[in-house]
């Protein structure tokens, strides 16, 4: 139907004659002339039709945005003067010498600028999706997938599917179940992730698994989750952390190098989970704001002041001061502003101190909590953190995790408010996790990774001496302060993944009933094995530099896990609930 696309249309195709299709971006009638924006995927051409072809004026008078058309024409050079070089066809312009209305539109329910809200936007996904911006995501993301199958095939990967319809598989989320009519009153779950079906095809001897798998997981959903995501999962035989992470970080600078041109900074460095905490507040620091987490337990152990003093001496506990240079042009409002996001990460108050001179030492700073500490102290608090004229140093006190929690917050936060943030890509190792999270409510461990992942430690009896303490062999790479990716090695022995479920709370029959097929197939000659699984959302979101994965997703769900074009979730009929033997309680 079409000789050219419209973005292709320059200075070199002067004089030739072309046939377009497109939409309608806009259409003005200038007085006597029309000229149109004519639309597809590559770009906009401005089509010029001129009321002495009476047949083309006709149909052009009737245009409205995103009317579907086909315009056969001749390319001309525009006037010097009306250069347009926001457009790669900014030097040229159609005359139409035909124009042909392929498919009217109804009048448009949004804006198709940033302008539209997600619910609008969602509503009419395809109207959405035809916009600039949401066609270079959707087909960056498609470059995305073909570079990293390219690398993994030429790594000998073997893409392989697994089941959707299957059984619970432990990530940490909700599950989202499918009621089975064959068997009733019996459910499958959605994978949320391929997770135990990799290792299966480790032990059935396929060596390198990848497959870019949809992920389903019943959670809070947030700008970087949603409820059914993509993840590039891989596995690999007879391979130890350095060999995963080596594919892994191999597949990344790819990636970045086709998609993005991006060569990016390497060897990766790598970063302990404890570290991470204590000096960023976070498990996926964002390493291109230069602030750090300063413990300032040393100075304050003695003073007066008991928000101090005394998480100063209890060891799991931690006082800290967050340096921020320029800090103390902040106003009361914007200090106010501060404590009250501290707070909803459960931050009782949130100390601070102005340092107005430096060289005047205990005279030269200003503070709510100067009162409370001697000059010593200060004097002490000062030279910990590395303090200058200017700053601001903002203090967190209280139980360890907390303290990460709302001081990592504030880094963040500042971070952007000051334009702390440096223009690169700063990736990130995270190592050395903790085996387990002891929950003090539930009074029981939980798997920082998952339960599959293999301890850092001899045996299980050395597990079982100090759970607590354990470190695991998981990893996730971190990317500008997301975790694009995390894995880990796996338990290749059925005693230890017992003692693992054991700790977990899960008793053998329990474990038996879940994993039992898992527990059996390790008893069969299982290779050592380990392997990692990438958010393929989240890469595209920041390769786009979209704060949300939902730019990048060409029919994602609202934060309430609904979607507003189809519908869904929603009602059925009362004959498929019969079939499926189901009944509904009450809803509200
Ligand atoms: P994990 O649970 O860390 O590991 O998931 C791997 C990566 O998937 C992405 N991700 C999500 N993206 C969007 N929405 C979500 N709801 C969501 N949840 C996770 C993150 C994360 O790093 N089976 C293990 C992998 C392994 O051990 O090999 C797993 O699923 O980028
Ligand atoms: P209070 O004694 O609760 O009035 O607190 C005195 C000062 O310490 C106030 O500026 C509070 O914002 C601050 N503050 C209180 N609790 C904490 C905490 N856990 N971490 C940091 N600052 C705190």
């Amino acid at each position: 139907m079409r000789s050219h696309l419209c973005g292709n249309i320059n200075e070199k195709l002067d004089g030739q004659n072309v046939t377009l299709c497109g939409w309608v971006a806009r259409a003005r009638d200038l007085g006597g002339l029309i000229f149109i924006g004519l639309r597809d995927h590559t770009g906009v051409i401005q089509v010029v039709v001129e009321p002495d072809n009476k047949p083309a004026f006709a149909v052009a008078e009737k245009l409205r945005n995103e009317f579907c058309v086909r315009v056969s024409g001749k390319v001309r050079m525009r006037p010097e003067s009306q250069w347009n070089a926001d457009m790669s066809t900014g030097k040229v312009e159609l005359l139409a010498t035909e124009v042909e209305l392929l498919n009217a539109s109804a009048p448009i329910p949004l804006l198709m600028s940033e302008e539209d809200g997600e619910e609008v936007r969602l509503r009419y996904r395809y109207l959405d999706l035809r916009r600039e911006r949401m066609q270079r995501n959707l087909r960056l993301r498609a470059r995305l997938n073909s570079a990293i199958r390219h690398y993994l095939e030429g790594h000998d990967f073997v893409d392989t599917e697994t089941p959707v319809l299957t059984k619970a598989t432990p990530e940490g989320a909700r599950d989202y179940l499918v009621p089975s009519r064959v068997h009733p009153g019996s459910f499958f779950a959605l994978p949320q992730s391929p997770q135990i079906f990799k290792q299966l095809l480790m032990m059935a001897g396929l060596d390198r698994y990848y497959q870019i798998a949809r992920c389903f997981r019943d959670e809070d959903l947030r700008a970087d989750r949603q409820p059914e995501f993509t993840q590039l999962d891989l596995e690999m035989s007879f391979a130890e952390e350095s060999d995963v992470q080596a594919i892994a970080e191999g597949m990344i600078r790819h990636v970045f190098r086709e998609v993005l041109k991006v060569e990016l900074p390497g060897p990766f460095p790598r970063m302990s989970y404890a570290d991470a905490i204590s000096r960023f507040g976070s498990d996926k620091p964002d390493l291109r704001i230069p602030l750090e987490l300063v413990t300032i337990c040393d100075a304050v152990r003695q003073v007066e002041f008991k928000v101090f003093s005394e998480p100063a001496n209890d060891p799991a506990c931690r006082v800290a001061a967050l340096r921020v240079p320029g800090g103390a042009s902040l106003s009361r409002k914007q200090i106010d502003g501060y404590t009250e996001l501290v707070a909803r990460h459960g931050a009782r108050g949130l100390a601070w101190m102005k340092v107005n001179d430096r060289a005047a030492g205990v005279e030269g700073v200003q503070s709510p909590v100067a009162k409370f500490l001697d000059a010593g102290s200060i004097e002490s608090i000062l030279q910990t953190t590395g303090a200058k004229t200017g700053d601001i140093l903002f203090f967190g006190a209280g139980p360890k995790p907390t303290v990460a929690a709302f001081l990592g917050a504030l880094r963040l936060a500042v971070g952007r408010d000051f334009e702390l943030v440096e223009d690169r890509w700063r990736p990130l190792w995270v190592v050395d996790f903790p085996m387990f999270e002891y929950d003090a409510d539930d009074q029981r461990y939980y798997a920082l990774h998952h339960p599959f992942t293999a301890p850092a430690v001899a045996d299980a009896d050395a597990l079982r001496a100090d759970p607590a303490n354990a470190l695991s062999r998981g990893y996730d790479l971190v990317l500008n302060g997301s975790e694009i990716g995390g894995g880990s090695i796996r338990i290749h022995d059925s005693s230890l993944q017992q003692a693992v479920f054991d700790l977990l709370g899960i008793a053998e029959d329990e474990a038996k009933m879940r994993f039992g097929f898992l527990l059996e197939a390790l008893r069969y000659g299982c290779p050592p094995h380990g392997g990692i699984a990438f958010g393929i959302d989240r890469v595209a979101a920041l390769m786009a530099g979209e704060d949300s994965i939902r730019e990048v997703i060409a029919f994602p769900k609202t934060t309430t896990a609904a979607c507003p074009l189809t519908g869904a979730p929603a009602a059925v009929d009362q004959d498929q609930l019969d079939e499926l033997r189901l009944r509904l309680g009450k809803t509200s």
